[in-house]
Formats: C-alpha cells, sequence, structure tokens
C-alpha cells in the first residue's frame, strides 16, 4: 500500500452500527502512512463516541457544519481541498440517497459537494434495505459520477439477518483506498521531471538562487509514479523527502540538470519541467572565498542553457511540459512560452499572490495548449498533481 505514504484521508463516519469498525479503519490506514481527519453525522455519534475517533487519529473530530470556531480553522471548503480522497465508511443508506441527491444540510455532506478528490463510500445496511430498488437506484446514480464502492460483503448481519450489507473488513477498506492513487494511466511510460532551484556558484561559499521549494514537482513525480510511469526525478537542493518508486537524481547547478535532463529524456515518454532554473552563472567561479574589501563588486554573468526548449527540440522529443512563474498577463506569457519553446502544454501560475506558487502547498494554475487554457482552481500541490498528470496521460494517449 505504498500509494497511501504521505496521503491525508478523510474518514466520514455515518451512523451505522458497522461504525464501531471506523476505529480499526483509521488504524489501518495509519498503518499504510495515512494521516486522517473524520467527520461524524450526528447519527454516527450515537454508535462510537468522537472522543475515540479523536484519540485514534490524533486530530480534533469535526461535527458541525455551522461552528464558528472549525470554520475559522478546518471549516468544509478547506476540509476538502485537504483531502487527497475520502472515504466514507460506514456509509447508510440514508446518507447514500442523501449524497445520490446531492443535498448538504450537514458538514459530510457538503463537503462531499464541494470535494474534487475521488470519493469512495462503504455501504453497511441490513440486507433488506441493501437489496431495496431505492437503495440500488441511487448507487447507481453515484457509481455513474464516478464515487467508488468498495463493498459490501455477505454474512450475518447484527440484526441476524444472513446477506448482503455487511461493511467490508477495515483491511481491505485500507487496500481500496490505495488502489484509488494507483490509476495506471502512465504504465509503461518513462517520465522525466526536473524540480526545485539550481545553484549558481560564486565562490566556495556563495551561490545565486531562487526560493522554489520543489513541491510542486516533487508532487507530480509521486502522480507519475502512482500512475505506473517509470518516473525520474532530477532535483535541485530542496528539504523534500524522494516519494517511494522514483530515481532521484539530485544535482546543483543549471548544466548539471542539463547534462542529466539530456541523458535521461532520450527515449522517455514524457518530460515536465518544473524547476525554477537560475537564468544567469557567474562567468567565473572565484577559486578562493572573495573578500569584502572593495566598495563595488561586479560578477559577470553567462546565461544558462534553457533545459526545457533543449528537450523540445530532440529528434525523438517526448510531450514536454514546461511552467510559467508570471506575475502578470498570465495567459499571454504562458503561450508565448508554449511557441517560444515549442512545448505541448504550459503549467502557469501567478507567484504575485502568496496563497500559491513558490513554497506554498496550494496552487492554483492556468493549463494552456495550443488549441486552448482552463484554470484549475486553487487546491493542495498533490491533488493538482494527480489531476495536471491525468489531464496529460489523456493527451498523450490521443496523441
Ligand atoms: O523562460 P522561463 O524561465 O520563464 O520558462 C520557464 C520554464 O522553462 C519552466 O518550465 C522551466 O523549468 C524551464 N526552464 C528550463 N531551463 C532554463 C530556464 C527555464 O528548463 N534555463
Amino acid at each position: 500500500m505504498l500509494s497511501l505514504a504521505n496521503k491525508r484521508i478523510l474518514l466520514g463516519v455515518t451512523g451505522g452500527i458497522a461504525a464501531y469498525k471506523s476505529a480499526e479503519i483509521i488504524r489501518r490506514l495509519q498503518d499504510a502512512g495515512a494521516t486522517i481527519q473524520v467527520v461524524m453525522t450526528r447519527a454516527a455519534t450515537e454508535f462510537i463516541t468522537p472522543l475515540t475517533l479523536q484519540a485514534l487519529s490524533g486530530n480534533p473530530v469535526h461535527l458541525e457544519l455551522l461552528d464558528t470556531e472549525a470554520e475559522a480553522a478546518m471549516g468544509h471548503i478547506q476540509l476538502s481541498r485537504w483531502a487527497d480522497a475520502v472515504l466514507i465508511a460506514p456509509a447508510s443508506a440514508d446518507f447514500i440517497a442523501k449524497l445520490a441527491t446531492g443535498q448538504g444540510d450537514d458538514l459530510l455532506s457538503t463537503l462531499c459537494l464541494a470535494c474534487r478528490s475521488p470519493l469512495a463510500i462503504a455501504p453497511a445496511m441490513n440486507q433488506g434495505m441493501w437489496r431495496n430498488s431505492a437503495t440500488q437506484a441511487n448507487l447507481e446514480r453515484l457509481r455513474g459520477r464516478g464515487v467508488h464502492i468498495f463493498g459490501p460483503t455477505e454474512g450475518s448481519q447484527a440484526c441476524g439477518d444472513i446477506g448482503p450489507g455487511r461493511m467490508s473488513e477495515p483491511e481491505d477498506l485500507a487496500e481500496l483506498t490505495a488502489d484509488l492513487f494507483e490509476t495506471g494511466s502512465l504504465a509503461g511510460k518513462k517520465v522525466v521531471i526536473t524540480a526545485g532551484p539550481t545553484r549558481e556558484a560564486i565562490d566556495p561559499v556563495r551561490y545565486i538562487s531562487n526560493h522554489s521549494s520543489g513541491k510542486m514537482g516533487y508532487a507530480l513525480a509521486e502522480a507519475a509514479a502512482e500512475a505506473g510511469a517509470e518516473t525520474v526525478l532530477i532535483s535541485g537542493p530542496v528539504n523534500l523527502i524522494a516519494p517511494d518508486r522514483v530515481r532521484i537524481i539530485p544535482i546543483t547547478s543549471a548544466q548539471e540538470m542539463y547534462q542529466a535532463a539530456l541523458k535521461e529524456a532520450d527515449g522517455c515518454q514524457l518530460f515536465i519541467a518544473s524547476a525554477a532554473v537560475a537564468d544567469y552563472r557567474p562567468v567565473q567561479i572565484a577559486e578562493q572565498k572573495i573578500k569584502k574589501d572593495t566598495e563595488q563588486l561586479t560578477i559577470e554573468l553567462v546565461k544558462n542553457p534553457d533545459i526545457v526548449s533543449a528537450v523540445a527540440a530532440l529528434p525523438k522529443r517526448p510531450f514536454t511540459v514546461g511552467f510559467a512563474a508570471e506575475t502578470a498577463n498570465l495567459e499571454n506569457y504562458a503561450r508565448g512560452k508554449l511557441e517560444r519553446k515549442n512545448l505541448d502544454l504550459v503549467i502557469a501560475n501567478d507567484v504575485s499572490d502568496r496563497t500559491i506558487g513558490f513554497n506554498s502547498d496550494d496552487n492554483e494554475v492556468l493549463v494552456v495548449e495550443l488549441k486552448g487554457s482552463e484554470t484549475i482552481p486553487k487546491i493542495n500541490k498533490s491533488i493538482l498533481a494527480r489531476q495536471l498528470i491525468a489531464k496529460i496521460a489523456e493527451m498523450i494517449s490521443n496523441d
């Protein structure tokens, strides 16, 4: 269950006797490396206490839609943006009906409406309720909207009946939740991603660099690996842990990144340049530390090679994606870059907004291709990365 490592799972608990198993679900998801936040409906609290789930998840349990404290901290919109996936277990017949009709009269149903991450439900109910055509019609509607339905299984029920409607076991639900991230959309493809800043040495102790955190590139590498790609991440110096299943090539300068990129891009199917490459480097690197004994110091700079343009100019070029960090005229500049650098896609963001882009956990981007553009509204970088990888995988398969 590698794909649950560092994932943020929102566990929704609705009213049913199987709610006692939610405690175990939290444990199984945590064993696989996930962080859990719990949202309970009022009925769920009749079956298991919020305190139990709070103690196990290590986070406050969310109960109310209109809670002034919660709204200031983790209201329904923040929770929906926070979650990499939402798992509702157990999902009662009543809650399934509510989801199917798109109601939003409590915290859990409202955040399901707002959420753009995968949503899965683990139904749990009496076999008669499960077989009822109203329940089956609701499930059909949800399936049609892309909601994942985990289980139920058959067996003896709390009410004494035997039949379908038992919630799937916590272990199986954790496995199925992990599978949500394993899309396979890039299976058999090699993907090369550049990330982070570069450092251009001035002397043995000083360098020119920038504020890139590398978060977007690392999130893209994780999403590409989960989509089944052989993934290579050429990374400048950052404070991030390498995602599982990703081969990291650490580099320092733009020239090192250039060499590694051209070597790895040869024969790859997708190249994503998310690195903030220093545009210039000092013409000469001083052998000794430069002393501050002059009032003025001039450092002569020379332009670095444009890595993404060089990859896009390869005879057998991969699908090539660039980034554009801008402070104005987003679409115009992004389109200019698309054409000038001969790219297939440019992902542009406004770095003058401090809540997105450099160093932040969230991002909002404009995806620009030759035939049009599309905004992906503000969302955490790992969810955005999966949406971008899904879009790119579709473009590659239609190529
Ligand atoms: O030209 P500009 O730096 O604005 O373009 C940004 C895009 O080009 C990013 O995708 C960045 O990774 C890439 N780039 C590059 N090599 C450079 C400069 C930028 O690959 N020397």
